[in-house]
């Protein structure tokens, strides 16, 4: 029988600790042998944010013990390894360090190949690991630091057909919390308070909605928000708000989701299009429900990976760096961490004031 890799994948971009072992299934699904996640939400907690200084000391910390827990829940021996599949980028300098310098000093002595992985690539074939996700696909991915539309071509290959000129869609959601006194991490306690509230009663601006096609803005809603906040005088109002926001964003998403879907089909109708939901914002159910009608509607497959793969996490790392295995995409030992690392290399910087749409 046809020998099956095996990947250890280490995650540290930012605050989440993470190792996963995965072992190759040919011609189908990855199984999943195990999945570590420590994320440091209490050592955060009454910054309400994340302090990259006491992030990187966690990872420290932490790192040696969850990797050697990965390798023991998954039930293989280190030397049954096959490489070792590392976040470099992008994310926090100093906690890519903590794990890249982690994963090399493991490649080294075990004598197997490293792979970088970007963290972003992890994110978008998160879906591989339940999924027999095909290229070419249209993915949308919002998380804490990142909010682009990307054609999918091929492993490697992106073209950003749309992006956030200012925060991102996680950011929006943990700025507004943090606005309202909702406690750290914003997004998935806004969720919980918008479930309570009443989504019509405040207005909120929806910017470059019917300009700029599917690129997004979200900073005028910082605005909005934080001048509302002030008028709060008790639970329902806050209720209200975070459902005000989370509707608000929703129409936004499925406004510029329908040019995107237009955008990566172009001129010719093509059949079996998909479209793919990732990063931890694709956990918020109200915006799953809207962009699973919405692709329905317009006759698109929606893939959003399981809840467990949408945050931060190793798995995903290891997936992305299985089918870089399967072609021998390896890296060297001084492949440096890269804080700014875009899919689409190409793709001009559309960030801060003065931007032209
Ligand atoms: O992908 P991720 O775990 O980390 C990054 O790569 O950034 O995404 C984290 C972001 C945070 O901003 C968090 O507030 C947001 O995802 N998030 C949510 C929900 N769960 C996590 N936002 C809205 N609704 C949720 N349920
Ligand atoms: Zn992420």
């Amino acid at each position: 029988m046809k020998k099956k890799t095996v990947i250890l994948g280490i995650e540290t971009s930012c605050d989440e600790t993470a190792a996963a072992i995965i072992e190759e299934n040919h011609g189908t699904i990855p199984n999943i042998l195990s999945n570590v996640v420590s994320s440091q939400i209490d050592v955060h907690k009454e910054f309400g944010g994340v302090v990259p200084e006491l992030a990187a000391r966690s990872h420290i910390e932490k790192i040696d013990l969850i990797v050697k827990k990965a390798i023991n829940d998954s039930g293989k021996k280190i030397s049954e390894i096959d490489a070792i599949a590392v976040t470099a980028g992008p994310g926090l300098i100093v906690c890519l360090s903590v794990g890249l310098n982690f994963a090399k000093s493991l490649a080294l002595s075990l004598g197997k190949p490293f792979i970088a992985v970007n963290h972003l690539e992890g994110h978008a074939l998160s879906p591989k690991l339940t999924t027999n996700l095909k290229y070419p696909y249209l993915l949308l991915l919002i998380s804490g630091g990142h909010t682009q539309f990307l054609s999918v071509k091929n492993l490697g290959k992106y073209k950003r057909l749309g992006t956030t000129i200012d925060d991102a869609l996680g950011e929006a959601f943990d700025k507004t919390a943090k606005m309202i006194g909702i406690e750290f991490p914003g997004g998935p306690f806004i969720e919980k308070f918008a479930e309570k509230g009443n989504s019509k009663r405040f207005n909120l601006p929806k910017p470059i909605l019917k300009k700029g096609g599917c690129n997004m803005s979200f900073a005028g809603l910082k605005t909005a928000v934080l001048k509302i906040s002030k008028t709060i005088k008790n639970e329902q109002d806050k209720n209200d708000l975070a459902a005000s926001f989370q509707n608000t964003i929703q129409e936004i998403l499925y406004v510029k989701t329908k040019k995107a879907f237009k955008e990566f089909l172009g001129k010719n109708k093509k059949k079996n299009n998909t479209f793919v939901v990732a990063g931890g914002v694709a956990a918020n159910k109200s915006i799953k429900k809207t962009l699973i009608n919405l692709s329905y509607e317009e006759g698109f497959k929606p893939i959003f990976p399981p809840l467990e793969f949408c945050g931060d996490n190793a798995a995903m790392i290891a997936v992305a760096g299985l089918e870089k295995y399967k072609v021998k995409k390896f890296d060297t030992l001084n492949h440096p961490a890269k804080p700014r690392w875009p899919l689409d290399e190409k793709a001009i910087f559309l960030k801060g004031a003065g931007v032209k749409l």
